[in-house]
């Protein structure tokens, strides 16, 4: 694997113009070919998860312009341990409440476990379903070399993808929550899996929990952008979990999350003042009741 020094990386442009994904006047939703030029413009853009349609509105309304409705979903929203028991059914509900809130990102919706594993004309079948009935502009899928099929016959028909390689969760009982692209070997994997979706067409490729030096040099050798989670600085994009983004989800988080707010302790405070209140009788008060 070939390193750069930092004074050889590239120095990347903040955002800027009206072009830009973030902070710039696009007032229309974002599209995939917004997604391409940014990447030539050597712009760097925010994505977030979301699974509701009144967090999704919050975040579009603060200009993020991408959101996954991820199968994290399942651990994250639906009370599950793991994301592979998610359903489609259950992405569809959650991808359309996504749409329905969001009027500027593109929405990508992920492709749950067991729903393109089949093979390709299972992958358009399911995915077909997250385009037609939840109006995502984008789906993601797990898998580099493996999935390269998938891939291919997805975009052959019209539908943007979004692949997703490195630590893929859906295979947690086969891989486990480990660093992906450790020694040559992997490392090398890592790259032909990289290659792999993007020969197959995919718009862009989620990289996970993978060494920052092996990121980076992905990034650098392919054209489409990568989206990092736990990939080092050196993406195109991150990608954050909400909830962990946001400190609702609890317990203990991976290295890689940044926490920005603790709405756990402000929802808990929130609820034990209200509860509080009604038990001692100061709610509701004249003002919260009609005569
Ligand atoms: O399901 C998800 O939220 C994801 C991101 C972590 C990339 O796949």
């Amino acid at each position: 694997m070939t390193q750069l020094s930092a004074a050889q990386t590239p120095q990347r442009k903040p955002a800027e113009g009206n072009r830009a994904l973030y902070g710039g006047k696009i007032n229309r939703r974002i599209t995939v070919r917004d997604i391409t030029a940014a990447k030539e413009r050597g712009e760097k853009w925010p994505m977030l998860t979301a699974y509701d349609a009144m967090t999704a509105s919050v975040f579009d309304e603060s200009g993020i312009p991408v959101m996954l409705v991820g199968d994290s979903a399942g651990n994250c929203h639906l009370g599950y341990e793991t994301t592979v028991p998610v359903t489609l059914d259950e992405m569809t509900m959650l991808s359309a409440a996504v749409v329905r809130g969001t009027s500027r990102a593109l929405i990508v919706g992920d492709l749950p476990f067991g729903s393109y594993q089949e093979g390709p004309v299972q992958a358009l079948r399911s995915a077909t379903r997250l385009v037609k009935e939840a109006g995502v502009g984008a789906v993601k899928l797990e898998g580099g070399e493996r999935s390269h099929e998938q891939i291919r016959l997805l975009v052959e028909s019209g539908i943007p993808v979004m692949a997703h390689i490195g630590l893929t969760p859906q295979s947690v009982n086969s891989m486990g929550y480990r660093v992906q692209g450790r020694g040559e070997e992997a490392a090398q994997q890592l790259l032909r899996d990289a290659k792999a979706v993007q020969d197959a067409g995919a718009f862009a490729v989620v990289l996970e929990l993978v060494p920052a030096e092996l990121a980076a040099e992905v990034t650098r050798t392919l054209h489409i952008p990568t989206v990092g989670i736990g990939a080092g600085p050196d993406t195109d994009a991150q990608v954050l979990v909400w909830t962990d983004m946001l400190g609702l989800t609890g317990g203990r988080m991976p290295k890689f999350v940044k926490q920005y707010a603790d709405l756990r302790k402000v929802m808990g405070d929130a609820a034990k003042a209200y509860a509080e209140d009604v038990v001692g009788g100061t709610f509701p008060e004249d003002e919260h009741s009609v005569h």
